[in-house]
């Protein structure tokens, strides 16, 4: 596996390959990687004829410094599970590389409405305007969060020209996110989404299980079982429901939640009947000590 760290080698690399008519299958990764992760890289590389990852904690998409800082980072564990799957190659760009050494903005395209200017400076000129998708759930939660994603996301689009790019259902809406700005944005990429990878209790794995006490790691498979049960309509209305989940997840003295919903999988708009839609999402963020995770099902 080759390892670049500078935008020029990356494209060198990828203009070779088009050349020589080779399919690229991408996965972008903030690292820590975990079996979820790697899952990706193996379909990329078994539906394509090159994989690449990339690794870039992207400080865009951080709401909180504290959990910028406390990120994990383990470059060097991470290129060895990507060679375990026969990743061809890595961008790891630093923070300078990906936003100051190149500022110019790239042609982001959408409507220019309101002006959205990010904290490095670039002026999105409204370019992602996401509708509901990103005013609800986690983009209610973590303001800003999904735009930080989406630039970083269409950067790295453009850097790679993948022909197919791989997201975990594990973040549902940033995958939705990901297809809206893919379709609005004409961008000649096809978004293939992966199941959730899970621990033998259920735990969704995440990069920040790593940050949790074995106690609270332990505890923590309960937002999974409680997803399950959520799912057992005899519980009754979605009201009935929503208040189902909530004794459950705080009863338990680990747990906290911040946020269940049962939403329209498209829209991501939260339902208040079960009439309105058969495709439906149940979604859920609970705080477990110091950290933050979330999770979610399909629900019929
Ligand atoms: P990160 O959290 O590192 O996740 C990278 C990709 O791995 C995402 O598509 C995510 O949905 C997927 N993933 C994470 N846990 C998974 C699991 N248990 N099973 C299957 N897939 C899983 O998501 C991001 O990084 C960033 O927002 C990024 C898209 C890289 C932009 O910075």
């Amino acid at each position: 596996m080759i390892i670049f760290t500078t935008i020029q080698e990356t494209r060198n690399y990828i203009i070779s390959a088009k050349k020589k008519g080779e399919k690229i299958g991408f996965a972008p990764t903030m690292g820590a990687l975990h079996r979820g992760h790697v899952s990706l890289i193996d379909r990329a590389k078994r539906e394509n004829d090159i994989a690449v990852a990339s690794i870039f904690v992207n400080p865009l998409q951080f709401n909180d410094k504290k959990d910028l800082e406390k990120y994990p980072r383990t470059l060097e564990t991470d290129s060895e599970k990507l060679q375990t799957v026969h990743c061809d190659m890595l961008f790891s760009p630093s923070v300078d590389e990906m936003y100051k050494a190149h500022p110019q903005p790239l042609p982001l395209g959408g409507e220019k409405n309101k002006s959205q200017v990010l904290p490095n400076g670039e002026d999105l000129g409204g370019a992602f305007d996401l509708g509901m998708l990103d005013k609800v759930m986690e983009g209610a939660h973590r303001p800003g969060h999904f735009k930080g994603v989406c630039v970083v996301v269409k950067k790295l689009f453009d850097i790679i020209e993948p022909d197919k790019a791989y997201f975990g259902e594990k973040d549902f809406q940033q995958l939705e996110i990901i297809r809206q700005m893919v379709k609005t944005q004409n961008l000649p990429v096809e978004v293939i989404s992966c199941p959730t990878v899970r621990e033998a209790n259920g735990l969704a794995m995440s990069s920040r299980n790593a940050l949790l006490t074995s106690d609270e790691r332990k505890n923590a498979a309960h937002i999974y079982k409680t997803l399950l049960g959520s799912r057992e309509r005899e519980r009754g209305t979605v009201k009935e429901i929503k208040k189902w989940v909530e004794e459950e997840i705080n009863e338990n003295p680990f747990l906290e939640l911040e946020y269940f919903e049962i939403v329209n999988a498209e829209t991501l708009v939260p339902v208040l009947s079960f009439e309105e839609t058969k495709n439906l999402r149940a979604c859920i963020a609970v705080k477990v000590g110091m950290v933050r995770l979330i999770d979610n099902i399909s629900f019929y």
